[in-house]
């Protein structure tokens, strides 16, 4: 059993869980993820690896309910403890000295899976500038975090409620419109985020890559329930993945196949709020 030992609901419905897992944590790399399953009635879900702590033994999970698995791990409080928690799984970032200025994007929530990544170039030495994106000031996450691991840091809010008005493309217009030399972008958030970053860096030829969370259903490459079209290729984001290059990933079908489950999971949440199976 994995216990939870801190919980915060960082936003309305998103919330920042340290669980102590300390295997897990000895391994864990910026990029991979875990797969958990909240209890034996839950199916398993991926979650990416928003940050962890070797000494301590723990992984920070941020996640935001969407489904009734994430409803039911919303419902666990400080003390109580996560059944199955499997990883570090996928492949870790392809991280190392040298790699020159690199714009790390986090749109939404998909600035915590960022965070690790930037963190570790900025140990590394290189210079980081993150772009970060909310649909409003209230609802970004993860501002002190970010800038403590980064040379820059740009907000856009889609509102202009903070920083810049606009979409996160909107501060990386303006960085490449003052001649920054960008030597390779990491997009994380919405597929419609990264697809918009993808096309906006293919013109300019700057190295662009995108972590992926497809559905998962076993995570490690027996299912094909997270394949994604890449290239020529098919990919299994657990195994290849889950950090593709932008520029091959087919994002229509990916998103596509992102909204096929949408009605169910839905319907399963209020199920999940009615009976409150976090709880049991
Ligand atoms: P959101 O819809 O609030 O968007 C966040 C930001 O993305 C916006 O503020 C904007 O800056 C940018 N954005 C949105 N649409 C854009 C467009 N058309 N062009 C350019 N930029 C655009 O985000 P949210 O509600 O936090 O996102 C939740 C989604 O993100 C979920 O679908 C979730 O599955 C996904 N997500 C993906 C990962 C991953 O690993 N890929 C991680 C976390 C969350
Ligand atoms: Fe089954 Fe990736 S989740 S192959």
């Amino acid at each position: 059993m994995f216990k939870i030992l801190k919980k915060e609901e960082l936003s309305p419905g998103v919330f920042h869980y340290d669980v102590e897992a300390p295997r897990v944590a000895k391994k864990a790399k910026a990029g991979q993820f875990i797969v958990l399953r909240v209890n034996d009635e839950g199916e398993r879900i991926p979650l990416t690896i928003a940050d962890f702590d070797r000494e301590k033994g723990t992984i920070t999970l941020i996640f935001q309910v969407v489904g009734a698995s994430t409803q039911a791990l919303s419902q666990l409080e400080v003390g109580e403890a996560i059944l199955d928690f499997v990883g570090p799984l996928g492949q870790p970032s392809e991280i190392h000295e040298n790699m020159g200025t690199v714009v790390c994007i986090g749109g939404g929530i998909g600035v915590a899976p960022v965070y690790p990544i930037a963190k570790a170039m900025h140990e590394m030495g290189n210079k980081v500038i993150s772009i970060m994106g909310a649909r409003s000031k209230d609802i970004l996450i993860f501002e002190d975090r970010m800038r403590a691991v980064s040379d820059e840091v740009l907000i856009a809010t889609d509102d202009g409620s903070y920083g810049i008005k606009g979409f996160v493309t909107t501060a990386l217009q303006q960085l490449v419109d003052r001649g920054e030399k960008i030597d390779q972008v990491t997009a994380i958030g919405p597929g419609i985020m990264m697809r918009s970053v993808a096309e906006a860096t293919r013109p300019l030829g700057i190295k662009t890559i995108v972590s992926l969370n497809p559905v998962m259903v076993d995570g490690t490459g027996m299912c094909g329930g997270c394949r994604v079209q890449v290239g020529d290729e098919m990919k299994f984001a657990c195994v290849d993945g889950p950090e593709f290059d932008g520029h091959l990933v087919d994002f229509n079908s990916l998103m596509s196949r992102g909204r096929m489950y949408r009605a169910q999971e839905a319907e399963a949440k209020d199920h999940v709020c009615n009976i409150g199976l976090g709880r049991k």
